[in-house]
């Protein structure tokens, strides 16, 4: 380098015209008009324009040598542009740099796509040249984001008396529910350290330790599928608080969010905000991470439709099931190809069927025939249809109507453009089950994780009528996403073998299990209770992004695979000698 650099590129928009600047960055467009060469200049911040007049040979040389990405520093006078020649969509559009001296840096080979926000890219060369990626401002700009609510984090938590304290990374299973990473143990043949899925009981033993408070932006590892708002490999801001109660952790986030929204979207929110129980979403929504943006409500004709001759109907409810149907406005105009198409939809959910009513000019529907016309108006007016509208059916057990249903509302609400996308609808879901019946294994099983807190009403129900019992979890919610989820734990002994007991953990698996955390429990523990944020996808839903990926500087793909450096990959003989490791491969990965 020649100079020192003096600004970045967008800050010479704010800089007075006649000032002298020195601007470094790479070169992300030259025009060449015979006489004049203008050269877009990139950097971090954005784009400036830079100019070079025929008259001035030596740096109009090096200008007729310049091609995309490469590396240069400029040092000249910040013009106004010419009259009419001005950039309104650019924030230097202004100005422009008469350059005095140019100097290439480093020169750079073609690259494999043009690094511009316009240019479409293939996900997987993107991927692959992830930093040539991280260079367009569509990307980087995300990064800018999820750096300042990490640092708010930061700072919001440490001003609320919060200690950052890092967790370990090799470790041992914790009880969130998915699959773990592992690591082989070199030192210890024949075991295993598992990647924390969460730091959990990490932070559970610090409130044994008395810190407190604690705060941590996290790495969590979940070898689980991959979706858009899933990676194998994210990020929390993770929190645990003594001597708290459900409505102490949840002012200290409320608190949090509003600062958030004012500082990163400059939007004001009211609070307290929205408590919904799970019952009631389940019911409303038939999901437990409700997109309030729209209405669209399940409607249960369970007792409406109760007995009817339709037996898909009746057999549902005989069998401790429900009926229930969403109305969609406007929706008679849909073809019968389109509500097919619909019915495909359910059926990922489990759904075998979807019964439709369509108001149109007269009414039409496939069930029509097995109820009398004055019950088939019973249910259009427990649906509160109207004319034009068309209701969407279906009858099954519980847990499928609600997940059909829940699913086919967002979908509909999409295709239609129903949902008002400049609202922020955060809410917190408070009151879910303790436990959820787990078919495969028949037993119950801890919905959160089994360190949660049965409602102090509902500790009597542990053993009479476990899933009556309810939990002292909450999950923070904003437009349909599940964005943080938490929990006051249990922190006695004797609430704690009741738990075990119910979800069929021996005293002796509990003991090999956590042990060590049974046992600190021992020494006296204060009552606890946190949460954890997914960084990944508060960045996501505040960057208005449609995947979590790209919130992420080098994220993975489906496969779970690091496409630019290209791992996971194989490793040395010697190294899994090492390790006293044999592989013994799937005939087709040979
Ligand atoms: P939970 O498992 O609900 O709770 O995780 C907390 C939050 O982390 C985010 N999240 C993910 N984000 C991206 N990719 C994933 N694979 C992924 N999995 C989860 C979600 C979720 O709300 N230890 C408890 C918290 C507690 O009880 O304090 C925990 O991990 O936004
Ligand atoms: P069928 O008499 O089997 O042709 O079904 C009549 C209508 O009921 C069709 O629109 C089916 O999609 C629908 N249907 C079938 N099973 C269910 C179900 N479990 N819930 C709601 N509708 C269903």
């Amino acid at each position: 380098m020649h100079f020192k650099r003096t600004h970045k590129c967008t800050e010479v928009s704010n800089v007075a015209i006649g000032s002298s600047v020195t601007v470094m960055g790479w070169v992300s467009k030259v025009r060449d008009l015979g006489h004049l060469i203008f050269v877009d200049l990139r950097d971090r911040t954005g784009i400036v324009q830079l100019v070079m007049n025929a008259d001035d040979k030596e740096n109009y040389v090096i200008g007729q040598s310049l091609h995309q990405e490469y590396v240069i520093e400029a040092q000249g006078i910040v013009h106004a542009r010419a009259e009419g020649m001005a950039n309104p969509n650019m924030e230097t559009g202004a100005i422009e740099i008469a350059v005095n001296a140019i100097h290439i840096l480093s020169e750079a080979d073609t690259p494999p796509f043009v690094v511009s926000d316009q240019s479409n890219v293939k996900d997987e060369t993107r991927l692959k040249y992830r930093y040539l990626d991280l260079r367009r401002n569509s990307i980087s700009k995300n990064l800018m984001v999820r750096h300042k609510i990490a640092s708010l984090a930061r700072r919001y938590f440490e001003e609320n008396g919060f200690l950052e304290i890092e967790t370990p990374i090799l470790t041992k299973s914790t009880p969130e529910g998915a699959r773990d990473y592992l690591v082989p143990s070199r030192v210890h043949p024949g075991t295993f350290y598992a990647l924390p899925q969460s730091p959990q009981q990490y932070k559970q033993l610090l409130m044994v330790s008395g810190m407190d408070r604690y705060f941590q932006i996290a790495k969590c590892f979940r070898d689980e599928d991959l979706r858009a708002d899933r990676q194998p490999e994210f990020t929390q801001i993770d929190l645990e608080m003594s001597f708290v109660d459900v409505d102490d952790v949840i002012a200290m986030n409320e608190g949090f969010i509003a600062r958030l929204m004012r500082e990163i979207r400059g939007v004001e929110i009211s609070l307290p905000l929205p408590r919904l129980t799970y019952a009631e979403v389940m019911r409303r929504f038939g999901s437990d991470k409700p997109d309030t943006r729209f209405g669209m409500e399940l409607c249960d004709l369970t007792e409406v439709v109760r007995g009817s001759a339709f037996s898909v109907f009746s057999t549902a409810i005989e069998n401790g099931g429900s009926v229930r149907a969403i109305v969609v406005p406007g929706g008679s105009a849909m073809s019968r190809r389109e509500i097919d198409g619909l019915t495909e939809y359910v059926k990922t959910y489990r759904a075998k069927g979807l019964a439709w009513i369509s108001l149109g000019e007269t009414i039409k529907s496939p069930i029509a025939k097995f109820f009398a016309e004055e019950k088939l108006q019973e249910i259009i007016e427990t649906c509160d249809a109207k004319q034009g509208d068309l209701i969407l059916i279906v009858a099954d057990k519980n847990k499928v109507v609600f997940d059909a249903l829940g699913n086919l509302r967002l979908h509909v609400a999409k295709n239609l453009h129903l949902i008002d996308t400049s609202k922020w609808n955060f809410l917190w879901v408070t009151d879910f089950p303790l436990f959820e019946y787990n078919e495969e294994e028949g037993r119950y099983t801890a919905m959160h994780h089994p360190f949660t807190c049965p409602r102090d009403e509902d500790v009597e129900l542990l053993e009479s009528a476990p899933e009556k019992a309810l939990a002292k979890a909450y999950d923070i919610v904003l437009n349909g996403y599940e964005i943080g989820g938490g929990s006051i734990r249990i922190h006695r002994s004797d609430m704690q073998e009741k738990m075990f007991k119910a979800i069929g953990i021996s005293p002796e698996e509990a003991e090999a299990r956590f042990g060590h955390l049974l046992e600190a429990f021992r020494y006296g523990t204060p009552p606890h209770g946190g949460l954890a944020y997914g960084l990944d996808r508060l960045v996501m839903l505040l960057c208005e992004l449609s995947s979590i990926r790209d919130t992420i500087a080098f994220p993975k793909v489906q496969n779970a695979s690091d496409l630019m450096m290209n791992a996971p990959d194989v490793v040395e003989e010697k190294q899994l000698k090492e390790l006293s490791l044999k592989l013994d491969l799937p005939k087709e990965t040979e």
